[in-house]
C-alpha cells in the first residue's frame, strides 16, 4: 500500500487555518486543572489526505470539529481504521517533549500494513505532532503527572460499499489533555480474567492498533467494571496470558527476573519496550516468553512471583492488586519495582532525569 513517492515523502507544506473561535486562556486553564482522561480537545487537529493516486497530499492544521463522512465511507462498514496514542510533555523551563515518536510511527506503519491503509512516512508523523503543538502548545498541561495526549488515527473514508482496500484515507491527530487514567492515581488496580471471550486470534489483527481489538473488548471490559474490577486481562487459545484491554502485563519473579508475555497476537507496547530496556540497564534478567494463568496463579501462591503490573501510554505503570475470575479471586503482592520504574520512566519524559537513550523529541521550537 505504499508507493515509492510516499516512502520517499519526508514532509509536507502544512495549510494553517486557526480556529476563528479558540478558548480564552480563562477557559483553557480551567479545561486544563482536572481532565477527565479524554473528554476534554484543544483548538486545532492535524488533517492529511491520501488518495490512491496522489499518495499523501493537503496537509493541514484546521479549527478542531467535526467531520463530514460520507455515509458510505469503508471505514463505517469494515472498520478499517488504525491509531496511536502518545503524549507531549511539558518539561520544567517550559519546552515540550514527545517519547519515541519514532516507535510510534513504526507501530503505526505495522498497523496500516495489516490493515491494508497506506503507510504515513515516520518523518511526516512527527512532522505533524510538531505542526500540531506550534498552534496549540498552550495546552499542553504543566500540573503532576499532566500530559497532552495525542491521538492519531487513520481510517478508509472512501464512498464504496465493496470490500476491498480503501483507495481514499484520512490521517487525523487530534489532542486531549490528561492528568491519570485511573481514579487513584498510580493505586493498585483490580483484574478480570475474560474466561469467556478472546481479544484476538492466531493470524488475526491482535498486534495491530485498531479499532476492532477495542471494540472486540468492550463486552468483557463491561464484565470487569460488573465485578467491580478496572480492568480486563486476555488469554490466548492455549491459556497463556496475553494482555489487558488497553496495557500490557509485566511479571516481577522473586530472583528479580522480568517477564512479560511474547505473542504474535499482542500490541507491542512502547512503554513496554521501554521499561524492560531500564530493568535490563538494572541487572534484571528480561525474558519475553509464553507465561500461562497457572503459571500466574501458581507463582503468586509459592511467592515465586513477587509483583505484576501493567503499562501503557494513557496509564503508564499501574501495579496488579487483584485477579479475579469466574471462581475465585487472587491478591497479588505488591513490590517496589513497578513504582521505581514508573518514577524512572516519567523523570525521563519530563526531563527530571538524563535521557541517556535519547528518547525525548522536542515539539516546540
Ligand atoms: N496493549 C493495548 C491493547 C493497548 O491499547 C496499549 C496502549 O496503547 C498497550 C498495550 C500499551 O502500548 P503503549 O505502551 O505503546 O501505549
Ligand atoms: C494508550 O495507552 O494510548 C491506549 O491506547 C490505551 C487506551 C486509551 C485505548
Amino acid at each position: 500500500m505504499t508507493s515509492p513517492a510516499d516512502t520517499a515523502l519526508a514532509s509536507l507544506e502544512f495549510a494553517v487555518t486557526r480556529n476563528p473561535a479558540p478558548r480564552s486562556a480563562a477557559e483553557r486553564e480551567a479545561a486544563l486543572r482536572d481532565p477527565v482522561f479524554g473528554t476534554v480537545f484543544t483548538d486545532h487537529m492535524v488533517g492529511i489526505t491520501w488518495t490512491d493516486g496522489e499518495g499523501w497530499h493537503d496537509a493541514r492544521v484546521q479549527p478542531y470539529g467535526p467531520l463530514a463522512l460520507d455515509p458510505a465511507a469503508a471505514v463505517l462498514h469494515y472498520g478499517q481504521e488504525i491509531f496511536e496514542g502518545i503524549k507531549a510533555y511539558r518539561h520544567a523551563d517550559g519546552s515540550v517533549y514527545t517519547f519515541r515518536p519514532d516507535q510510534n510511527a513504526a507501530r503505526l506503519q505495522r498497523s496500516a500494513h495489516r490493515l491494508a491503509l497506506p503507510e504515513l512516512p515516520a518523518d511526516l508523523f512527527t512532522q505533524a505532532l510538531r505542526e500540531l503543538i506550534a498552534v496549540d502548545g498552550a495546552w499542553v498541561p504543566s500540573g503532576a503527572d499532566q500530559s497532552l495526549y495525542l491521538r492519531p488515527f487513520v481510517f478508509a473514508s472512501e464512498p464504496f460499499l465493496g470490500v476491498r482496500p480503501a483507495r481514499e484515507v484520512s490521517f487525523y491527530i487530534i489532542a486531549s489533555p490528561v492528568g491519570a487514567y485511573f481514579k487513584g492515581g498510580a493505586k493498585p488496580v483490580s483484574i478480570w480474567l475474560s474466561e469467556d471471550y478472546a481479544r484476538a486470534g492466531k493470524g488475526g489483527t491482535g498486534a495491530a492498533k485498531t479499532g476492532g481489538n477495542y471494540a472486540a473488548s468492550l463486552l468483557p471490559q463491561a464484565e470487569a467494571y460488573e465485578q467491580g474490577c478496572d480492568q480486563v486481562v486476555f488469554l490466548d487459545a492455549d491459556g497463556n496470558v496475553e494482555e489487558l484491554g488497553g496495557m500490557n502485563v509485566v511479571f516481577v519473579y522473586k530472583d528479580g527476573t522480568i517477564v512479560t508475555p511474547a505473542s504474535a497476537s499482542i500490541l507491542a507496547g512502547i512503554t513496554r519496550l521501554s521499561l524492560l530496556e531500564l530493568a535490563r540497564d538494572r541487572g534484571h534478567d528480561v525474558q519475553e516468553r509464553a507465561i500461562s494463568i497457572d503459571e500466574w496463579r501458581q507463582g503468586v501462591a509459592s511467592g515465586d512471583i513477587v509483583e505484576v503490573f501493567a503499562c501503557g501510554t494513557a496509564a503508564v505503570v499501574a501495579p496488579i492488586g487483584q485477579l479475579k475470575g469466574h471462581a475465585f479471586s487472587d491478591e497479588q503482592p505488591l513490590g517496589e519495582l513497578a513504582l521505581s520504574l514508573r518514577e524512572e520512566l516519567t523523570d525521563i519524559q519530563y526531563g527530571r532525569r538524563d535521557d541517556r537513550h535519547s528518547w525525548l523529541v522536542r515539539l516546540d521550537g
